[in-house]
């Protein structure tokens, strides 16, 4: 059903009160194209929804926002070892997450917890304690918005790279992700190499270590460290973890010897930009209700009723702080509008 002059603030992770011309829920790509083509005879721009916990509004959108409202899993190709599962775009991340656990099906333990639903997932490769999704993607069903057609991108289609992919870059606001489609193990094997998630299960027994506990621990730590959207306004991490070349690396290292840092990609050293606003004084500070987070750094609240503009003015001089510290440009995580 088609509503007009909807307040977006129930449906944005950061609770930013912006209006949409237009608001619509789609059960699928029948429904979706019948959508997309009312927008275009009207000349409306579009703009897909998942639970809009990777991006900031900042103005009125005048068009058509679209919400997908697809819950469903299909098992395709199993055998003993693997299983292919589809899963509709409208399904919240962690609801998958549960399920396949459920189910036996291994992989995505490591990424519980994580706000948004499944077809916001492969836009931004959502990552978290040493795995991201690209992992296990094995395609991703969309749909074009200019000609309404559907299209099928297989994983090397996607370009999948740290918090990036096809989706983000050359399609960005051209398509849809209607559902996407899995690969999971059947067999349990754990990946506990995140020195947080190392740590946390430091005294477990080693045999008790399973994907279910590896699920168990990551909750716990993400309810320690990251704000629950639901009561905290937030947009999980502003910035992404930079990445700089080794010689800029070693000189920070030399003037900073506590930095902390990852492998990067291409012979990178990835950066934990959560460390570099806490050491430029930010950790905990407002602009009005726009404020940095008291546990993690890399995660921007709102506190009361801070407008999008006023999340970017602060995010603005965090990233100028860092940059005049240590010459390092801070990009950021959430599409803004
Ligand atoms: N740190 C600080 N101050 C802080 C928080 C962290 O100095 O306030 C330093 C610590 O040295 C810590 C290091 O930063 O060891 C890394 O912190 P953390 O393990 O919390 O991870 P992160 O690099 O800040 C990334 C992801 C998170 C993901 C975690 C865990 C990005 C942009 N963020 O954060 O993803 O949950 O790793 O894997 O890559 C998200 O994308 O929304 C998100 C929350």
């Amino acid at each position: 059903m088609l509503h007009e002059l909807v307040d977006l603030r129930p449906y944005n992770t950061l609770a930013l009160s912006v209006r949409a011309q237009y608001f619509c829920e789609v059960s699928g790509p029948d429904e979706l194209q019948a959508a997309l083509s009312w927008a275009h005879a009207k000349n409306l721009p579009v703009l897909p929804m998942g639970e809009g916990s990777n991006m900031v509004l900042t103005r009125d959108y005048p068009g058509l926002v679209l919400r997908l409202m697809d819950h469903s899993l299909q098992v395709g190709y199993e055998d003993e070892v693997c299983v292919h599962i589809r899963a509709g775009a409208g399904m919240a991340w962690h609801q998958l997450v549960e399920k396949t656990l459920a189910l036996g099906w291994f992989g995505l333990e490591n990424l519980a917890l994580i706000p948004g639903t499944v077809g916001a997932a492969p836009v931004q490769n959502i990552g978290a304690y040493g795995v991201e999704i690209a992992a296990f993607i094995l395609s991703v069903d969309c749909v074009n918005i200019a000609s309404g057609e559907r299209f099928i991108f297989d994983k090397a289609g996607c370009q999948f790279s740290y918090r990036n992919s096809i989706f983000k870059q050359q399609l960005l606001g051209k398509t849809v992700v209607t559902s996407v489609v899995f690969i999971l193990s059947k067999k349990p094997q754990v990946n506990t190499q995140y020195a947080a998630l190392h740590n946390y299960l430091s005294g477990y027994p080693h045999t008790e270590i399973t994907p279910h506990t590896v699920k168990e621990a990551v909750c716990a730590i993400r309810r320690m460290r990251l704000p629950d959207p639901t009561i905290t306004p937030n947009a999980g991490s502003f910035f992404k973890n930079p990445q700089i070349d080794a010689a800029h690396f070693a000189q920070l290292q030399k003037d900073n010897p506590a930095i902390a840092f990852y492998t990067g990609e291409q012979g990178r050293v990835k950066l934990a930009a959560a460390w570099l606003i806490e050491q430029s004084g930010w950790k905990g500070r407002c602009i009005g209700d726009a404020c940095v987070h008291d546990q993690q750094a890399l995660v921007l609240i709102n506190r009361g009723h801070a407008n999008g503009t006023e999340i970017l003015a602060l995010a603005n001089s965090i990233a100028a702080d860092v940059y005049t510290r240590f010459a390092v440009q801070l990009e950021y995580e959430p599409w803004v509008w």
